[in-house]
Parts: structure tokens; sequence; C-alpha cells
């Protein structure tokens, strides 16, 4: 009987696989996810077909990761964006303290550890350090801001509301694109990466105001090596990974906005409080229409930069190869000449 019953179950997989296989391969584009037929064998098509699709209809929390190559690249200021909405939790650089260890400077241990905080099962060591980071655990939920002192904080069930929410965001800048492959090729997950790009002569005049590594061989090559990758990952992986423009986003935030919005949830109307913190955030004023629009002139803060940087600085940047093809590939024009990047006349996007 057993056996009968066995026996049964393989031919139903075998039916229900190949019928997985079809509707993904014999119908492009029908689908959210395609699978490339070199990275998944049928067996793995037929374990998902059969024993996750009902089950993962969708109540799997949803896991947000919001990735920056560099500091000081806006993603502060994006994952505060994204976690407006209602009931779900914000870690805020998680990696942090982990990239003193080296199997985290490789990779070879970041997909692991960043999946077990997004399911909440990180080890207590890890929550013992975020909850004393006061700069890092303020973002985590709505319940931190009502905490007025230190016996409040540690009273805090961090990982209680990690498990209640629905929607665990992360805000991550010390990762590679590539090192993120686990979690993407991962069917059980329902992960989305949001990757924030931002003009390396932005961020790094920053950077250097902050006195760290502004080295431009360095924060380039590492935006080269991810927006690189970005272009494979998309093409594997199209419904999971989406890039983020921080000079767009800038210019055009509520678009921007439902763009992102309609990738995350499927729906692309934005709640109040993303709103309400796009108009308070990025000054936007009520157009006749009565919705909002974020035209700021040009002076304003995404191209601030280009009164901040030095000739120097522009210069180094400018010559750096790596710091080329970035900027090449993002749409922006190169100065060559301490007037030209002064000059707001001058279009930051190639015409
Ligand atoms: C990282 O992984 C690669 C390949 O899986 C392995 O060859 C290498 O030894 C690992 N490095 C460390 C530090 O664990
Ligand atoms: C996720 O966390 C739950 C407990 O919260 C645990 O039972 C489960 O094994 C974890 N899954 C993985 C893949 O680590
Ligand atoms: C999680 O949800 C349960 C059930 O609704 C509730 O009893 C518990 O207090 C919640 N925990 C946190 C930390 O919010
Ligand atoms: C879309 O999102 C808005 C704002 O959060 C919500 O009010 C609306 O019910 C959602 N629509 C659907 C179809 O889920
Ligand atoms: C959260 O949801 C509640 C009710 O569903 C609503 O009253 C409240 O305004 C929402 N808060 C935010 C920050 O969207
Ligand atoms: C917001 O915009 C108004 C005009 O649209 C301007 O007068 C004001 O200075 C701006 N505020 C900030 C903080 O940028
Ligand atoms: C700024 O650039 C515009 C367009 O190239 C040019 O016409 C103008 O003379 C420039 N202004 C200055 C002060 O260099």
């Amino acid at each position: 009987m057993v056996l009968i019953k066995k026996i049964y179950a393989l031919i139903l997989s075998v039916v229900i696989g190949v019928t997985v296989y079809e509707i993904v391969f014999k119908t492009p584009g029908s689908l959210d996810l395609k699978f490339k037929a070199d990275e998944y064998s049928l067996l793995n098509l037929l374990s998902f077909g059969i024993f996750e699709k009902t089950s993962t209809a969708d109540n799997r929390p949803l896991y947000i990761l919001i990735m920056s190559s560099n500091p000081r690249s806006g993603s502060t200021m994006f994952s505060e964006i994204i976690s407006t909405r209602n009931n779900s939790v914000l870690f805020f650089e998680p990696l942090w303290d982990q990239m003193k260890k080296p199997c985290f400077q490789n990779g070879n241990c970041t997909s692991t550890f960043l999946h077990d905080v997004f399911n909440c099962s990180y080890d207590q060591d890890f929550e013992d350090w975020f909850r004393a980071k006061r700069l890092f655990i303020h973002y985590y939920h709505p319940n931190v801001h009502h905490c007025g002192n230190s016996q409040c904080l540690r009273d805090l069930d961090i990982r209680g509301l990690c498990q209640n929410t629905t929607t665990r965001i992360m805000k991550v800048i010390r990762s590679r694109l590539s090192w993120l492959k686990p979690l993407l090729s991962d069917l059980k997950l329902n992960l989305k990466v949001l990757y924030l790009t931002r003009d390396p002569r932005g961020s790094i005049t920053s950077i250097k105001s902050f006195r760290w590594d502004a080295s431009p061989k360095l924060r380039c090559g590492n935006m080269l090596d991810d927006m690189q990758e970005y272009e494979k990952l998309k093409t594997t992986y199209p419904g999971k990974i989406m890039s983020v423009s921080l000079e767009i986003l800038s210019l055009d935030t509520i678009n921007t906005m439902k763009q992102i919005h309609s990738f995350l949830y499927d729906n692309s109307t934005l709640p109040w409080a993303t709103l309400e913190y796009i108009k308070t955030h990025f000054n936007a004023t009520e157009n006749s229409r009565g919705t909002m629009d974020t035209k700021k002139n040009s002076e304003i803060e995404y191209q601030a930069w280009r009164l901040k940087i030095s000739s120097t600085l522009l210069r180094t940047i400018e010559d750096e190869p790596a710091c080329v093809s970035v900027i090449g590939k993002m749409g922006h024009v190169l100065f060559r000449s301490f007037t030209n990047v002064r000059n707001y006349t001058i279009s930051l996007w190639k015409t």
C-alpha cells in the first residue's frame, strides 16, 4: 500500500513537474521567475513544483535587501523610505561587525549569515551587538523610537518583532552583489534585491569628507564589479532584482517609488506614510492635479557635490578607468574641467 502510494506520488510529481517545466520554458515572460536551464535541473523544478508550490502561495515573509556598492550613496534615506511600510523591520548594516571575520571578506559566509538574519534565526551574539548599536537599532522598528531609556531597549523583543512581521528589510553596503547568488537562487525565499547606485563623484566627495578610504580605484572598482554582476543577475532572476539610481529617484521620486512598489508588492499605489516621508524629505510640492511632484532644481542635493568637489579630486576620479566605465554606464557625462563641473547649465546626463 505504502509502495503504491509512493509510486503514485512519483508519477504525479513527474506529471506536475513536466507541466511546470512546460509553463516555465514554453511561455517566456508569463512568469515572474525565469529559470535558466543550465542552472536548474528538472529535478529541482520537480521538487519545487510538488512540495513548495502550494505551501508558498504566498504567505512567505518578503525579504527586501537594499544594497549599495559604497557608503554615502543615499542608502540610509532609501531604506527609510522603503521601511515606511506598515509592520516591517529594518536591519541596518548587519554586516558591519561581521566583516572582521575573514570568511566574510571573500563572501563565503555572507549569504548564510544574511539568510539567518532574514529568517530571524541569527545567533544571540549578533542580537546583543545589534541591540547595543544605538545608531543602527534606531531604524529597526517604530517601537524602538518609543524607547526613552536603555532599560526599554534591553527589554525589546528583537527576535519576536522580526518573527511577527511579514516584511523584513535589510540595508547593506558591505557585500558584493555576486555574494548574494545563493540567496537569489533559493526558490524557497521570497527575496527582492534593490541595487542602489550613485554617481561615484558624489559618493567619493562625501566619503573623503568623512576621512574614510576614498580611493577611486577601490570605490569605482567595487561599483563596476557590482554593475557588471547586476546585468547578469537581472537576466537570470528578472523578478528578483532591480536597480535604482539615486539621481533619478531624487528627480522623479513619486514615479520611481511607484515602479519600486510594483516590483516589490505588485501594487504601484504608495501608502500614505510613504507619501508623507517623500513630502518631508524630498521637499515635494503639490501640483495642480493634487499629486506630488519632486521637481527640485539642478543645484539641489543629488548633484550638490558639483559645488563641493575639488579640481584635484575631479581629475583623479575622471582619470580612473573604473570610474570612467561606471559613470558611462550610468549615462552621466565626464566634466573634464573645474568650470564645467560647477556650471549647472551643463547637464549631468548625456543627451
Ligand atoms: C571560500 O569558498 C571557496 C569555494 O567554495 C573555497 O575554495 C575557499 O577556500 C573558501 N574560503 C574560505 C576562507 O573559506
Ligand atoms: C528559520 O527559522 C526557524 C525558527 O525561527 C527555524 O526553525 C528554521 O530552521 C530556520 N530555517 C532555516 C533554513 O534556517
Ligand atoms: C507577536 O505576535 C503575537 C501574537 O499576535 C503576540 O502575542 C506577541 O506579543 C508579538 N510579539 C511582538 C514582539 O510583537
Ligand atoms: C495597493 O496598495 C494600497 C496602499 O498600500 C492599498 O490601499 C491597496 O489596497 C493595495 N491594492 C491591492 C490590490 O492590494
Ligand atoms: C498602519 O496601519 C494602520 C491601520 O492599518 C493605519 O492606521 C496607520 O496609519 C498605518 N501606519 C503607517 C505608518 O502607515
Ligand atoms: C522647499 O521648496 C521651496 C520652494 O519649492 C523652497 O522655498 C524651500 O527652501 C525648500 N526647502 C528645502 C528644505 O529645500
Ligand atoms: C555654462 O555652460 C553653458 C553651456 O555650455 C555655456 O553656454 C555658458 O557660457 C557656461 N557658463 C559659464 C559661466 O562658463
